[in-house]
């Protein structure tokens, strides 16, 4: 069975790019309701911590120096097998292989520097989300 929740974050290069506007709208319009929204800044240990699963990658320090690099927003996205759903629109983590019209073709500029963050299963959805947003914040 799949939830009905995702995660995501818009990341600082498309944020300091201003497509956060255009990236929510296109959100919007793929039917996912925004369930909370924060503009917010990750210090270098909330990146490490977030990407933690990644901390042995050759690229975990660079993501993190990314990361914390500027503002980020964070979502928390509803709508029926939103994980997968959510994941299609965004398209593939490298931008040169992602399909046309989805948000990484779209704004994305390397496989670092890929605008988005969607999360990759329903359990890691919810530590997402509780990551940035606790209970008293959602309704
Ligand atoms: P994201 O989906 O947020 O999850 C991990 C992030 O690490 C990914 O998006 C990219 O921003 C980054 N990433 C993944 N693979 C690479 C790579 N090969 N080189 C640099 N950054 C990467």
């Amino acid at each position: 069975m799949t939830g009905n929740t995702t995660f995501t974050m818009i990341k600082p290069d498309a944020f300091e790019a201003g497509n956060t506007g255009l990236i929510l709208n296109k959100i919007i319009e793929n039917g996912f309701k925004i369930k909370a929204l924060r503009l917010t800044y990750l210090r270098k240990d909330n990146a490490e911590a977030f990407y933690a699963v990644h901390k042995d990658r050759p690229f975990f320090n660079s993501l993190v120096e990314f990361m914390s690099s500027g503002p980020i927003v964070a979502a928390i996205l509803e709508k029926e097998n939103a994980v997968e759903d959510f994941r299609k629109l965004i398209g593939a983590t490298n931008p040169a292989d992602a399909a046309d019209g989805t948000i990484r073709k779209l704004f994305a500029a390397s496989i670092q520097y890929n605008a988005v963050h969607g999360s990759d299963s329903d359990e890691n959805a919810m530590i997402e989300a509780n990551f940035f947003f606790n209970q008293f914040d959602r309704h």
